[in-house]
């Protein structure tokens, strides 16, 4: 009896054909100047790239792709690169996050009409990771996430200069009249003075810490520096490992399953993660089908300690990390709460991978012991006024502020508050909980990282650095503060947050869970019966994406997206 053979690899359904169609699959590649020997089989290696020079997080991705042809070359593949829409954090308005799942569609439908075995997901500026992530899972090839590295830490005068948490603190200070105008201009070019994402644990590496404690990277991907040569050699590595992905057929749901989320939810309060891989980590578990929900969160990761002492949550950067022995010394230090046996794209379990990981520097990288903050994670808040869910990061959040009861200082939307918030008149003390409205999925539309609003001068003049502010928007996961995100239903769907006035007495209680607007019910109804939705948009990708976008607590997927179509595709082209 002979042995069941293999289905034939996926790219011969193009490359191994006879006649006309085979010809038109082969000959235009040809014109790239390749020998006919690259069509007889061997894995097809797509090297998705989010290069641009308007993401200048991404702006190393060119060198990188070359790093990793080395490796599927070495192996036996055959390396094909080609470019996503990719999402610049800094210049798309009115954010990037309008655009997440838009990207997720052409990563998707890019995959799974060309003639490719594996994929290889070079990712790296904060939407490009989910972006690619989602895309690919809705395909589930075997796939591998190269992460594109932190830029080197910022420098200014000397001192450190962490990304966006430095831009926040510096602005207050203008604000405040404590630094003048010129001084904060010459910071803008020692902030940013490499290649790379932010060097902050901001929502660029926390997500490419995820992809490494989700083991859809090789160790230490999240945190060596973009410009350092060991980057390049992961890429390497990683482009000669997909080949053998493929040979093995280890497909993107063998390692995303439950298993690995709960793993990436724990290392995400180890590191001081940000809020953002919360939205990001539900809508990839969603397009796999895994049941992940928002207060897996809570239940998961809330009670670990935070070990990583880096801004915003402590003092250091990235660079300081990776020298300390980067994510896999993290991992290694919380393994006991890990379930290691969680298979890893280099066909090891993550047990394996972390099990002799040192550290080297124990104030970067605390022990489980002495940690940074002995309770981090993610806090899901519920009550009457976020019925499905709102988020606090404790770790970045004031501990005197983490209960509180307060008066309401309302804003409609994001012009409200930027037209009130310097006047000397805003009725406001320390006391007050800032409201923002309007800056959900839909609201903004796309959800914008306005959630830890700048306080008013003449409070930043007194010394006052944080105050409970309350909305539907994200934050950055540079920014720090008792800040209350997420919040769902958003105003924009007809949330409770809608009914918000000015004045209303607001309770936050994060250690009970709990986030109560203390209106009677039927005073909410009252004002409930004169609510009329806001106006929508007319045409185009924001008309779809308002229409379609679910609500925070579910991931802000389209709710067409979740799930996935595989890597089956009709017809052929001519
Ligand atoms: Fe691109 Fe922060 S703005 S990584
Ligand atoms: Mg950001």
């Amino acid at each position: 009896m002979s042995a069941p053979s293999k289905p034939p690899r996926r790219s011969q359904a193009w490359f191994g054909r006879d006649g006309k169609q085979g010809f038109y699959y082969r000959s235009w590649l040809k014109g790239l100047g390749l020998p006919h020997e690259m069509f007889d089989g061997r894995p097809v290696i797509g090297i998705c790239n989010t290069w641009s020079e308007l993401t200048p997080c991404n702006s190393s991705f060119r060198e990188l792709a070359e790093h990793v042809k080395r490796g599927v070359y070495e192996a036996g593949g055959f390396p094909l690169e080609f470019p996503v829409m990719s999402l610049g954090e800094t210049q798309m308005r009115p954010t990037a996050m309008l655009f997440r799942n838009l990207a997720s569609m052409d990563v998707e439908e890019s995959i799974r009409a060309n003639p490719i075995d594996g994929v290889v997901l070079l990712m790296g500026c904060d939407k490009t990771t989910p972006s690619l992530l989602m895309g690919a899972a809705s395909v589930d090839l075997p796939a591998i996430g190269v992460s594109g590295g932190p830029s080197l830490s910022g420098n200014w005068r000397g001192k450190p200069v962490g990304s966006g948490t430095g831009v926040i603190e510096m602005s207050e200070m203008v604000r405040a009249g404590t630094l003048s105008q010129d001084e904060f201009t010459e910071a803008e070019a020692c902030m940013q003075r490499s290649k790379g994402s932010c060097m902050t644990m901001g929502t660029a590496s926390t997500m490419a810490s995820m992809v490494e404690a989700l083991g859809m990277s090789l160790p230490e991907n999240a945190a060596i520096p973009a410009v350092d040569s060991r980057r390049f050699r992961l890429a390497h590595l990683s482009g000669r490992r997909i080949v053998e992905m493929v040979r093995e057929d280890l497909r993107m749901s063998k390692v995303l399953t439950r298993k690995a989320f709960a793993n990436a939810i724990r290392a995400n309060a180890a590191i001081g993660g940000s809020t953002n891989a919360v939205i990001h980590l539900l809508a990839i578990a969603g397009r796999l089908g895994v049941p992940l929900t928002l207060d897996d969160w809570d239940a998961i990761g809330s009670r670990l300690p935070c070990l990583v002492n880096l801004k915003p949550s402590g003092e250091y950067l990235m660079e300081d990390f990776y020298y300390a022995g980067g994510l896999p010394a993290v991992l290694r230090e919380i393994s006991q709460h890990l379930d290691l046996d969680a298979l890893t794209v280099n066909g090891l379990t993550l047990g394996e991978n972390i099990a002799d990981a040192p550290c080297w520097n124990r104030d970067v990288i605390r022990p489980l012991d002495q940690p940074l903050r002995p309770e981090a994670g993610i806090a899901v808040l519920r009550g009457n006024l976020a019925p499905d869910g709102a988020v606090l990061k404790p770790s970045a959040a004031s501990p005197h502020l983490l209960k509180h009861r307060g008066r309401a200082v309302v804003f409609e939307d994001i012009k409200d508050f930027k037209a009130r918030i310097d006047d000397e008149a805003l009725e406001i003390d320390e006391h007050s909980i800032m409201v923002l409205k309007h800056c959900g999925p839909r609201g903004y539309p796309g959800m914008a990282e306005v959630g830890n609003m700048p306080l008013p001068p003449k409070l930043l003049r007194r010394g006052i650095t944080d105050l409970v502010r309350i909305s539907d928007a994200r934050m950055s996961g540079t920014a720090y503060g008792t800040v209350v995100l997420h919040v769902s239903p958003e105003a924009a769907a007809g949330g409770p947050l809608a009914l918000v006035r000015e004045g209303d007495f607001i309770e936050l209680d994060v250690p009970g869970r709990r986030l109560h607007l203390d209106v009677s019910d039927a005073e909410l109804a009252r004002r409930r019966a004169e609510w009329t939705p806001p106006p929508a948009p007319a045409r185009g990708w924001s008309k779809l994406y308002v229409e379609t976008v679910q609500q925070a607590h579910l991931g802000a997927d389209l709710d067409f997206l979740v799930g996935g179509s595989g890597d089956t595709v009709a017809g052929d082209s001519h």
